[in-house]
């Protein structure tokens, strides 16, 4: 068996570029007149922050948190933990807009909003970029999506494999010839 891999580009930097400028048009018209707090999720979501707060006209600060899931593999076992979260004070009476990269099975995005919603915060919505919805373990309601992918390995713009590919300007499908 050959362990050789090869990217395949699913979505372009220019379709990305779509897709990021119409989530900040919807995140602009729902949020006129609050200052939303933008929790990121590490790592994978720190290049569509830093794209996404750019187009963003309404005040915003932005905030990190850090999630591991834990079991025998990365198809996840249930059990996400928040390894680097945020205090009470910070997030009580805000309107919290999480940021992530990819919804997959769910149990991450759950887990966080079940850690958020203890801090009574305002409100909590999610962003996603990427919904890879044949997988879903746990529904999840997404606020503001960008695009669905299938059933696949994805990397690139802040998706890694292994901690590789982050870079890539396009999000390609790691596929094994
Ligand atoms: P979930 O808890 O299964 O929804 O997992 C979400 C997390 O798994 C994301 O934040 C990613 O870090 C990771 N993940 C899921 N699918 C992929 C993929 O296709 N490529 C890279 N990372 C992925
Ligand atoms: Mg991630």
């Amino acid at each position: 068996m050959s362990h050789t891999t090869q990217l395949n580009v699913l979505f372009s930097r220019q379709q990305i570029g779509t897709t990021v400028a119409r989530l900040a048009a919807e995140i602009n018209r729902d949020y006129q007149g609050k200052r939303p707090l933008l929790v990121g999720v590490l790592k994978g979501s720190c290049i569509l922050l830093s794209d996404l707060v750019r187009q963003l006209t309404i005040p915003v600060e932005i905030e990190f948190v850090a999630l591991a899931s834990y079991g025998r593999s990365t198809q996840s076992s249930g059990r996400v933990k928040v390894v680097k979260g945020l205090s009470d004070a910070s997030v009580r009476g805000r309107d919290i807009l999480i940021v992530e990269d990819i919804l997959d099975t769910g149990l991450s995005l759950s887990r966080l909003l079940n850690y958020l919603k203890k801090k009574k915060p305002a409100s909590v919505k999610i962003c996603i970029l990427l919904d890879k919805p044949s997988r879903r373990k746990v529904e999840v309601k997404v606020d503001y999506a960008g695009l669905i992918v299938p059933d696949r390995f994805i990397v690139g713009y802040g998706l890694d494999w292994n901690e590789q590919f982050r870079q890539l300007p396009d999000i390609c499908v790691l596929e094994e010839i």
